[in-house]
């Protein structure tokens, strides 16, 4: 009997290990363990010998079993292995396999974004994020824009709550920077604002600001001029001037509306100046003293200027971009033209 188990353990093991599928080996154990199968039916035969044998004769039945099982278990786990192996391969995503996926790439505003900001980096200021949902404390209140202030009516805002806002203007940054860093202080903000304007030819109920922040101790309007005529020479043409124009900001004192020559025809005239030679792009001033204490800094110590400028007006005088939603609209045809 000892030799028939030896025999079936040998016959059992070659059979078990070239089994080339799960379900062949499944079909020998049953053939061997199962209830009718081969060890299963030595074992029942024990009974059938002398008492003094059996104890010897069980325990060579039940080492067979473990060395039986074992060997079909290192089967199975080999051929679930090929089979997992198998499945992953014929599921592999080629992604190399479509060439033709059309590219996309960087809006012209986007493109414009990132010269600016190279510019003023370059130049030794910081960039700055700030939030884009807002209290009217920093957006309003601590630019010294005033409770009953027309900006602050609700065709022009989008209020969440009485207290919360999509901010109207990166100005907003000005103050969260100058909360926390101490002068000097040269930081850009750019970023998208909000305005609950209809949109037309000429408004979108979002757009693109660049804000700038410079305080020190001695600035002057001579400081914002030479940065912002720098910065238009860079961005537009090395033959573009810059024109400051009388304006009224609550942030600032005195303001500025500041003008480049046209990009199009030099300070000629012509139908994109509307025949004035000159283009607005920004509004600038030197920052008024109360927004600097209202931030802790003292006005006596330090001065300041700021300025805001419209990065999408900019992108549609450069491309000659005539509408201002079309940027907005995401249609591929457009993208393409750049
Ligand atoms: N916040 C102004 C606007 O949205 C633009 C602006 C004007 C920003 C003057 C400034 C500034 O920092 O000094 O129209």
């Amino acid at each position: 009997m000892e030799e028939k188990i030896h025999e079936l353990i040998e016959t059992t093991k070659s059979k078990a290990l070239s089994s080339q599928s799960i379900r062949e080996l499944t079909d020998l154990k049953v053939e061997i363990l199962g209830k009718s199968g081969a060890l299963t039916g030595i074992l029942r035969g024990l009974k059938d010998l002398s008492p003094d044998l059996r104890p010897a004769m069980g325990k060579i039945v039940n080492e067979a079993r473990e060395k039986i099982e074992a060997f079909i278990a290192l089967r199975l786990s080999e051929l679930e292995r090929e089979e997992l192996d198998k499945k992953l391969s014929k599921e592999r995503i080629d992604i190399s396999i479509d060439k033709n996926i059309p590219l996309g790439k960087l809006h012209p505003l986007n493109v414009i974004k990132r010269k600016a900001i190279d510019f003023f980096v370059s130049m030794g200021f910081m960039v700055s994020d700030s939030p884009e949902i807002e209290t009217t404390y920093y957006n309003f209140d601590m630019l010294n824009i005033p409770p009953d202030h027309p900006a602050r009516e609700l065709q022009d805002t989008f209020f969440i709550t009485d207290k919360i806002l999509l901010r109207t203007q990166t100005s907003a940054g000005q103050i969260r920077t100058m909360e926390k860093v101490k002068p000097p202080i040269k930081m850009i903000s750019p970023g998208r604002v909000f305005r609950s304007d209809e949109a037309d030819a000429t408004h979108t109920p979002c757009f693109h600001q660049l804000e700038g922040l410079v305080v020190d101790k001695g600035i002057t309007m001579c400081d914002l001029k030479g940065i912002l005529s720098s910065f238009a020479k860079h961005f537009f043409d090395k033959d573009t001037t810059i024109r400051f124009r009388p304006s009224y900001f609550p942030f600032t004192e005195p303001s500025v509306e500041v003008d480049v020559s046209c990009v199009h025809c030099g300070g000629k005239g012509c139908n994109v100046c509307k025949g004035t030679g000159f283009i607005e792009i920004l509004g600038a001033g030197m920052v008024n003293r109360r927004v600097l204490s209202g931030c802790g800094i003292d006005p006596d110590v330090y001065t300041g200027f700021a300025f805001g400028m419209g990065l999408d007006r900019i992108t549609a005088i450069i491309h000659g971009i005539n509408d201002a939603r079309v940027p907005f609209e995401g249609d591929v045809r457009f993208l393409k033209q750049f």
